[in-house]
Formats: C-alpha cells, sequence, structure tokens
C-alpha cells in the first residue's frame, strides 16, 4: 500500500579526469568546445514540456570573450511564472503517485548520461558561459552533478528509521511530496548546484518551478535537455528564464507555493522570507525556506603552519573560479612571524597566474561573470588601492577589452574592522590582516565576530592542540570548517555544504538532511484486530 523503498547503499564519487595534454578528454573537450560555441541555441522556457519562446530575446555572452554570442534566452516574467506553477500542479498528482523507484530510476539515468554522453556538453556549456577552466568545468559539471544525482537516491532511502511494529498493529512512515510546488531559483556559479535545486525535491515527488541564473542560461538549457532525455515527465520540472523579481514574486504569492529551495544573495533570500510572511495566512501548507547564500570565509594560520600551505590553500581558495565561489577565502588572518615569507610567495604565486580565455587550457583564471561584477569588484579595487593603512601585495588593476578580467588582488589591511573584511566581494580580491602571534587568541574572537556570514572557514596549523581549540571557538563561525586545507571544494557525500548566520539556513546540500525539507512525513498505524468494547478492565468493579 505504501511506497517506502529499500535502503541503498551508498555510490562513490564519480572521479575527476585529468584532461593532460594527450588524454581522450581533453580531445573530446575540445570538440565540445568547438561544438557548443558554434550552436547558439535559441533557449525555449519549458512549461509542462512545451518549449516557449516568449519573452523579448536577450543574448548569451562569453564573460572572457564578450563580444562571442553563445545564444540567446527569452526575457520570462511573472505571466510566464503563472503558467508554469499550472503546469506543475497539474503534474504533481501522477508525480506523488510514481514509485520512488521509478523516480530514482530518471534521476539515475540523468546522473549516467552526465557522467558519459552529455560529460562534455555540460563541461564546454559551462566553460564558455561561466568562465571556468577545465578543472573547474569539470568537478563542477561533470563530478558535482553526477554526485548530487547519485547520491541524493541513495540518502533518499535512508531518511526515516521505520517505527516499531507490534502484536497489536503495523506502523509505518510515508515520505508524501509537500502538497503545492516548489520553486528552485539557482546560481551562476555552479551548474551542479543549477541541476541539484531542482532535481533534490523532484526526486522526493515533488513539481518544480526552476528559475535559473540568466548568467547561467547556457548550461541551464543543457540541464533542462538532460532532465528531458533522463525521462522527466512534462509539467515536473518547469523552467523559467528572465526577470527573478517577477518570477520570485509571482511564485512566493501563490497558495500553493510549498518550498524554496536557493542558492543566491543574501539580500533576496531575505527578501522571500519578507514576502512569506505577508503572505503567511494564503498558504496551503507553510512553505520550506532552504537557501545558501553568501560567506565571508576565512583563512587562519597558526604561526605552526608551514608557509607553502598556506600560499597554496590561500591562492587556490581565493582565486579560483575567480574567487566566485561562496566558500571562496576572502579574509586571510597571519601572523607576524609568518607574513615576511608568506607575501613573497604570495606574490611568486600570483605572478606566474594566468588569467584568460579558458579555451587556453594554461589558464587558472578566467572573466568574471558580467559587467556588473567587474565594475563592483572595480571599483572596490579603485577605493583600497589609495586607502590609507592599505598595502597591495598583488594585482589591483583589470582589463575590460576582450572579457572582464579583473586580477587576481591582495590587500594587507591595517584595520581589522574595515569594511573588506565583512561585506561580501564575489571576486578575485582577498584581504590580509596580519596579527601579533601574541595575540593569537584575540584574533580568534576577531575572526568570529567581523562578519555576519558563517559559510566556510580554514585554519592551517602544524600544532594539533591549536586546530582543537580553534574547532571549538569557531563552532559557528562556518558550516564547512577545514584543517590544513582551503575553505572551497566540498564533496558530495563527503562534506556536505552550507553554512548558518547570514549564510543560509544550512540544509546541507548533498545530504539527507536536505532532502528532509522537501517531504511531510506520514504516519499510518494498522491495527491487527480493532477492540469491540469500549470498557477498559480497569474498569470492572471486583
Ligand atoms: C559554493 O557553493 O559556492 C562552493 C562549494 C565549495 O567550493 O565547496
Amino acid at each position: 500500500m505504501l511506497d517506502l523503498p529499500a535502503p541503498r547503499p551508498l555510490p562513490t564519487n564519480e572521479p575527476t579526469l585529468s584532461y593532460a595534454p594527450g588524454t581522450t578528454e581533453r580531445a573530446a573537450l575540445k570538440a565540445a568546445l568547438a561544438r557548443v560555441g558554434d550552436e547558439r541555441p535559441d533557449v525555449p522556457h519549458v512549461i509542462g514540456g512545451a518549449h516557449v519562446r516568449d519573452g523579448a530575446p536577450r543574448e548569451i555572452r562569453s564573460p572572457h570573450r564578450h563580444a562571442r554570442v553563445l545564444g540567446v534566452f527569452h526575457e520570462g516574467g511573472g505571466a510566464l511564472a503563472e503558467r508554469a506553477i499550472d503546469a506543475a500542479l497539474a503534474a504533481a498528482p501522477a508525480w506523488a503517485e510514481t514509485p520512488f523507484d521509478e523516480r530514482a530510476r530518471i534521476f539515475t539515468r540523468a546522473a549516467e548520461l552526465a557522467a558519459g554522453p552529455l560529460r562534455q556538453t555540460l563541461n564546454a556549456a559551462t566553460m564558455l558561459g561561466q568562465s571556468k577552466t577545465a578543472y573547474q568545468a569539470e568537478i563542477d559539471s561533470a563530478c558535482e552533478l553526477v554526485d548530487f544525482l547519485r547520491f541524493n537516491v541513495a540518502f533518499a532511502t535512508q531518511l526515516v528509521a521505520q517505527p516499531l511494529s507490534t502484536a497489536l498493529a503495523h506502523n509505518a512512515v510515508e515520505l508524501r511530496p509537500l502538497e503545492g510546488f516548489v520553486l528552485a531559483v539557482t546560481p551562476f556559479n555552479f551548474t551542479a548546484i543549477a541541476g541539484n535545486l531542482p532535481s533534490a525535491p523532484a526526486l522526493m515527488g515533488n513539481v518544480v518551478v526552476w528559475k535559473p541564473a540568466e548568467t547561467q542560461s547556457l548550461a541551464a538549457y543543457h540541464l533542462a535537455r538532460l532532465f528531458e532525455a533522463a525521462g522527466v515527465p512534462p509539467g515536473v520540472i518547469n523552467v523559467i528564464y528572465g526577470d527573478g523579481p517577477s518570477v520570485g514574486d509571482a511564485c512566493a504569492r501563490h497558495p500553493a507555493f510549498a518550498g524554496l529551495h536557493f542558492t543566491g544573495s543574501t539580500r533576496v533570500f531575505q527578501s522571500f522570507f519578507r514576502v512569506v510572511g505577508e503572505n503567511i495566512s494564503r498558504y496551503r501548507t507553510y512553505p520550506r525556506l532552504v537557501g545558501e547564500t553568501g560567506g565571508k570565509d576565512f583563512v587562519l594560520a597558526h604561526p605552526s603552519a608551514d608557509v607553502d600551505e598556506v600560499a597554496v590553500a590561500l591562492v587556490r581558495g581565493a582565486f579560483e573560479f575567480q574567487g566566485q565561489k561562496c566558500s571562496a577565502a576572502s579574509r586571510a588572518y597571519v601572523p607576524r612571524s609568518l607574513w615576511p615569507r608568506l607575501r613573497a610567495r604570495l606574490t611568486e604565486l600570483t605572478g606566474e597566474l594566468v588569467v584568460g580565455d579558458v579555451e587556453d587550457f594554461r589558464a587558472l583564471m578566467g572573466a568574471v561573470i558580467d559587467e556588473r561584477a567587474y565594475a563592483r569588484l572595480t571599483s572596490w579595487q579603485a577605493r583600497m588601492n589609495t586607502e590609507p593603512g592599505v598595502e597591495r601585495v598583488a594585482g589591483g588593476s583589470a582589463s575590460r577589452e576582450v572579457g572582464w578580467f579583473v586580477e587576481p588582488t591582495i590587500y594587507r589591511v591595517d584595520d581589522p574592522g574595515h569594511a573588506i573584511f565583512h561585506e561580501e566581494l564575489f571576486g578575485p580580491v582577498l584581504a590580509v590582516f596580519v596579527y601579533d602571534d601574541a595575540r593569537l587568541d584575540e584574533t580568534l574572537d576577531l575572526i568570529d565576530r567581523t562578519s555576519p556570514y558563517a559559510l566556510t572557514g580554514a585554519v592551517l596549523s602544524a600544532d594539533r592542540a591549536f586546530v582543537a581549540t580553534a574547532a571549538r571557538r569557531l563552532r559557528n563561525a562556518a558550516g564547512n570548517f577545514y584543517v590544513n586545507d582551503k575553505p572551497t571544494g566540498a564533496v558530495v557525500g563527503q562534506q556536505p555544504f552550507g553554512g548558518a548566520r547570514a549564510s543560509g539556513t544550512n540544509d546541507k546540500a548533498g545530504s539527507a538532511l536536505n532532502l528532509l525539507r522537501w517531504v511531510s512525513p506520514r504516519t499510518v498505524k494498522e491495527t491487527w484486530v480493532p477492540p469491540r468494547e469500549v470498557a477498559y478492565p480497569s474498569m470492572a468493579e471486583r
């Protein structure tokens, strides 16, 4: 009677291919770059399985070559969102009735298509549209996407231990989808997240309206095709490109709005809480709000740390994918005793980085996502380059002729309360505070109280006792805490990802904890032999 899936073992993580010269994957990726770059699709909204091209066309351009048009999408808004909601709600009863094993088969097929025949298409779209290097695309749109899809199937079967049944009755807990639809709002920076946010609720039996970031439209288009190819039924995942506020508003004010799966800015996420608060009496069910937002992620070097290890953690952590990971290292705390050697090493390493077109495989960095990001980051550079109490250690300039290129930039800043230590810049800019070795203890408090965010953080130290102290004192400063590593690169099934405070609801993407938010459990008791008398033995006279 009930759909109670049997537990499945956890899969292993999808291996990361090397793309070294001479490998077959390198040749396949180069061919895909040429093909995907020339396709120039007219990207449709997907509503109830129909491809809809309503709304003004908008060009999709490559951040590292902004004259290059990669395709067009159509600017959708509230009216299309209403149609998508209707299509989702029409598909909901049949999808909720679809047995878990069948839903699991569909998303497993999506995983295997993404791992195999569509791998290089997704990688190429992510490189061209989001300016990721081959390695960054591989760990995102190949490995992490595949891991989300495969691991979620296994996690979903492990959510609830079935309750006790007795000789009198059988008991079961059934995981129902939410009553209504889920809105997935996805960011430009990870194709894997764009794939996970709609598919995780859908796997649990929910119907979804998905609004991808405009600047991720090309890879989102290939993800939508992946879901179609895998057999996701029409109406289960509906995709609307375009104007975020009007799509978001139409969804969040709808009585059937049952959940939000969000990655993006703190400001936008908070605005959903406001709209939900204003409309709380209109909903059929209390909407689940699950969001991952910003970060101001720290790296603390202990005086015992190895300078080369700290330098690599900072350069990779701060500058890979141009610092546009929510997890990117953006503030570092370095003891005075290590600073001269670390400073020299950081200057050397950043000087060697190739920043440029990601089709040149020597590049470690491409361009920032768009002109708006470029303007924000260059205005920070202009401010910091001339401000007293600030030493420019590396970078500090940018170039916009061909693409939106911002140099990997490091500032040493005297004032640990400076805005650069608490505002999220979302780009390749690292602020360093040099602390007196004798004030290490105060530095832990400083890290904890300086930023409103609490997403990731790292401590590098050869002193185990200090690592234990730092882990305790910084317990609430990061949802993902790294020891002797950079603060980026969480792997599904290994480091479930998310943070609290202003960084989000910490519902850990890539874990059973996240999937639990997309179900409404029902407990069912079946009594074998129902009583036929009202009176209890204790009520007898003697
Ligand atoms: C992110 O979600 O922005 C980054 C994940 C990671 O680097 O660990």
